[in-house]
């Protein structure tokens, strides 16, 4: 049996879970799911890197210790993890005891090998990056990641003698031209390897940097946070205890996007060798997602929560989007308007349309028990586009590309479409003298959904259920079970429609203007499909209603606005952000009351001053004869938690 062992980065925990994290993530979790059908065994790794100075200093601006504040981000990811229905194994975080020990290990077999001696270096630092950078790679005296200034840093620290494996490593990538992939980051670590390979300075004083892996040999320094957390791929399965892992390591493949590809192509792969440890079987490494035409990174502050577009439009919807329009290696742009595009294009149009279509005459005719027709040159037509799309995205995935994948898949949706349509099933039911030519029609499309149902899984896994359950699929998808042609009989098939509601773009606005995107009920292909929606007097579109962010706050503290017999001063916590807030309940509410307490806001409200205090947002409470009753909740959710 093939085995399979992939990780993603593990993310800072210095920020909350967005999209950029999520489509690293989403990518791992479809090539883990394509290897599960493969039959393969497959092992998928997560976690957070909660170590180092910039979470040291963003807990203490959060007013909490370092390990509570990991604690509460490296919980937000795993429930991120979790609502997007990733498939991982194990959760790493670096504050982990098994981890340490790993670490620690690691460092006192390279130090008792002379591979790490104490010396004194001085260099241009970022502390976002958390790293020197050589004169080379400076854009503008500035970080190019963060582009922010950088300092000059000269201490005494321990180092690494990664200088050593220069040679080594570009005959590594000599020897094995797969190692990195795509090309181009093979060819951007060989440029790196052009200058001379500096040595790393793997600790940080303790004086300086506090929050880290004590190195086992010198107490009064930490480890670089670099060092500690690329160890985490191998610590998380070298526990000789645990069955699950065992056998694991030698078959590992990593998945990250490019802006770290200079620590997981150069010092990985110089510190297993110098540590006796097998390298990684191969690095694979994506593209940055853009939006609107600036990076999407937490330092740059123009961050994305995942979860917006997931829930909006659907968690297979949003998945099925960044693996589609992303080509593998390169960047791509991130915006609504493209996901609601593919959204209509691919899922509604061309998928939904023909899950709808072929499940509808398939529940009308009712289960065949022995189709007897012959197939004619329009099935085999059929069962070779099958055939070929599945060795085709075979061939893909072997790259990582899924959006090749995808539209391999999306060729062969488009035939059966089109078989669909010259064949005229509809046209056949009418007459009797057709029935054997329709019942293999039938059988054919039973088959094609029955095939879509298991490659889609992967990519589309809440859909491709669906379209398994409709077929009566009740086995554990496989892909030796994809196959289009073996079928003798026409199964008994259940109607599915709106497997992918169509979202209007074209709503009808007061002036004429044009709508954002909205979800408007109904399949496509449907009577009215493409027809702008009436809106009945008196009633608002939805997109009216979703432009008004409703979120849960958190009261912090609460005190009557003076001189105002109606007016309290709030402050509330949604999401990271703290804000204030003027609400009019000060003859309704004790503000002692209020603190701790959960409220809804309106979050997205322009700024009004009130009695001199500028407030941001609007408490929703609802009231009747004088009473005011605040809108709470009635189970727990944390602050920043959309209201819709
Ligand atoms: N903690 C380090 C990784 C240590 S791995 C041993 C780190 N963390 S991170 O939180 O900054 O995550 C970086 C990774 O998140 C990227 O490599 C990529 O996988 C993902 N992405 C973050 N922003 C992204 C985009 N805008 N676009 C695509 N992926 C992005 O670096």
């Amino acid at each position: 049996m093939t085995t399979f062992y992939l990780t993603t980065p593990i993310y800072y925990v210095n920020a909350r879970p967005h999209l950029g994290h999520a489509c690293t993530t989403i990518m791992a979790d479809a090539m883990c799911r394509y290897h599960r059908l493969a039959g393969d065994r497959v092992y998928l790794l997560t976690g957070t890197d909660e170590h180092g100075e910039r979470i040291a200093q963003v807990a203490a601006k959060a007013g909490k210790t370092p390990q509570a504040y990991a604690d509460e981000i490296a919980g937000a990811f795993r429930e991120t993890w979790r609502r997007l229905g990733i498939t991982n194994d194990d959760f790493i975080r670096t504050t982990e005891p098994r981890h340490q020990k790993v670490v620690r290990e690691i460092l006192q077999r390279l130090f008792d090998a002379g591979e790490i001696y104490f010396g004194e270096y001085g260099g241009w630092y970022c502390y976002g990056c958390e790293r020197f950078y050589t004169e080379k790679e400076i854009v503008d005296g500035k970080c190019p990641d963060h582009q922010t200034a950088l300092t000059f840093i000269k201490e005494k620290n321990y180092f690494f003698k990664m200088s050593k494996y220069q040679q080594w490593l570009i005959q590594h990538l000599a020897d094995n031209p797969g190692f990195i992939q795509p090309e181009r980051y093979r060819n951007e670590v060989l440029g790196f390897l052009r200058e001379p390979l500096q040595d790393l300075s793997i600790s940080r004083p303790r004086s300086r940097v506090d929050w880290g892996i004590p190195l086992p040999f010198d107490d009064q320094y930490v480890t670089y946070v670099w060092f500690d957390a690329l160890i985490n791929y191998y610590s998380a399965v070298s526990d000789p205890d645990n069955p699950d892992t065992q056998g694991l390591w030698e078959h590992v493949e990593h998945l990250i996007g490019k802006d770290i590809l200079k620590p997981h192509g150069v010092y990985w792969p110089t510190m297993l060798k110098a540590a006796g440890i097998p390298l990684y079987r191969r690095l694979n490494v994506h593209g940055y997602w853009s939006l609107g035409g600036s990076k999407m990174s937490k330092s740059i502050g123009n961050v994305v929560e995942a979860f917006q577009l997931t829930d909006k439009y659907g968690h297979d919807a949003f998945r099925y989007f960044l693996l589609r329009e992303m080509a593998f290696g390169l960047d791509a742009s991130f915006s609504e308007e493209a996901l609601v595009d593919r959204l209509n294009a691919d899922l509604a149009n061309d998928l939904g349309n023909l899950v709808s279509r072929a499940t509808t005459l398939l529940a009308a005719s009712g289960p065949v028990a022995r189709v007897t027709a012959p197939a004619d040159a329009a099935d085999r037509e059929i069962w070779a586009a099958a055939s070929e799309a599945k060795t085709a995205v075979a061939h893909e995935m072997e790259e990582f590309a899924f959006q090749k994948a995808l539209a391999e898949i999306w060729r062969f949706i488009g035939a059966v479409n089109r078989y669909v349509d010259a064949s005229a099933p509809w046209a056949l039911a009418k007459d009797p003298a057709k029935r054997g030519r329709l019942e293999r029609v039938l059988c054919t499309l039973a088959d094609s959904l029955g095939f879509l149902g298991i490659m889609l899984d992967p990519f589309l896994p809440d859909a491709a259920q669906k379209i398994r359950a409709a077929v009566g699929w009740t086995d554990e998808p496989r892909l030796e079970a994809a196959t289009v042609g073996r079928l003798g009989a026409v199964p008994a098939v259940s109607r599915v429609s709106g497997l992918f509601p169509r979202i209007d773009t074209r709503v009808p606005r007061p002036g004429g203007e044009q709508g954002r995107p909205g979800v408007r009920a109904g399949q496509a292909g449907e009577p009215g499909d493409g027809k702008p929606a009436e809106i009945p007097p008196g009633k608002i579109p939805i997109t009216d209603f979703q432009k008004v962010e409703l979120r849960v706050a958190e009261v912090l503290a609460a005190e009557r606005v003076p001189k105002s017999k109606k007016l309290l001063k709030l402050t509330i916590r949604v999401g990271d952000e703290s804000r204030t807030l003027v609400a009019g309940i000060a003859e309704h509410y004790e503000p002692g009351n209020l603190v701790g307490r959960k409220v809804v806001i309106v979050a997205n409200l322009e700024p009004a001053t009130l009695m001199g205090i500028e407030s941001n947002g609007m408490v929703l409470a609802a009231s009747h004869e004088g009473t005011v009753s605040l809108l709470t909740l009635d189970k727990d959710v944390p602050p920043g938690s959309r209201v819709k």
